[in-house]
């Protein structure tokens, strides 16, 4: 597989800018939430990144432990405080490459949509079935598609512009793949880094009906992570789908 359809191609090319980009996000909501529902068994993050999630989770005396694809990225959590003490396994979270069984998996940021056909997060969601506990939960964060933030399917957005530079954020939007590639460009004087992300979102439907055909029932689907109620105007989610 090469590009956007590389497992690692997303983290090998965000890994130096990723912290600094993602800076603003507090982790606290997203930390609390899995916190609360981890009890004294093993806990797996897909696509845990630099840890910024998983490094307060394992402050909190929790077992974390994790996949991703990037070895850029893992290096990045390694170089950071409690870093070393995380076992993460290198590979394709549609794969779930890892050993026995957890009580809890989640997966934040909307990046099951990172997985590019309908086959890949169908995969991914057997796979986290495979590693459950017989109860065991599967947290999501997703947001929910909004097909109105594209003109004739495409979009162009200023994200940030300072007096040194400017953030420029380029879409092409395919409906029938359900998949969006984006260029995030950064115009400073210096260069034009490129940072490219593709995504195929889900609406949740498509979601529940994958995780059922898993073993997977819906139990608990909120707005977000403070448990508001989802509804037709929310534009995000987060769902906990449990094994029988
Ligand atoms: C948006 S970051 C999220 C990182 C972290 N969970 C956080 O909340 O900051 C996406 C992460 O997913 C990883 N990733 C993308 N596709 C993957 C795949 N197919 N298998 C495993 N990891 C993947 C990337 O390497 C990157 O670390």
């Amino acid at each position: 597989m090469a590009g956007f359809d590389d497992p690692a191609f997303y983290g090998d090319r965000w890994a130096a800018v990723y912290d600094e980009h993602h800076r603003q996000m507090n982790p606290g909501p997203a930390v609390e939430f899995p916190a609360g529902l981890a009890g004294d068994g093993r806990v797996l993050e897909l696509a845990i990144g630099t840890g910024r999630v998983a490094l307060p989770l394992a402050g909190r005396g929790i077992t974390v432990e994790g996949v991703d694809a990037s070895a850029a990225m893992v290096e990045r959590l390694r170089a950071q405080p409690g870093g070393d003490s995380i076992p993460v396994t290198l590979g394709d979270m549609a794969q779930v490459p890892v050993s026995g069984r957890f009580g809890l998996v989640y997966l934040v940021c909307s990046t099951l949509f990172g997985l590019l056909s309908q086959a890949r997060p169908a995969e991914c969601l057997a796979s986290v079935a495979r590693v459950l506990e017989p109860g065991g939960m599967f947290v999501i964060e997703c947001f929910v598609p909004d097909l109105a933030r594209f003109d004739h399917d495409q979009r162009v957005q200023a994200r940030t512009v300072t007096e040194e530079a400017a953030i420029i954020e380029v879409s092409r939007h395919d409906r029938v793949q359900q998949r969006v590639n984006t260029q995030m460009i950064t115009l400073d004087g210096q260069g034009m880094p490129l940072r490219p992300v593709a995504i195929r979102s889900s609406w949740p439907g498509e979601l529940d009906l994958m995780a059922g055909q898993a073993g997977l029932q819906l139990a608990e689907r909120y707005a977000g992570w403070d448990r508001r109620p989802f509804m037709s105007a929310s534009d995000g989610h987060v769902f906990v789908y449990q094994r029988a």
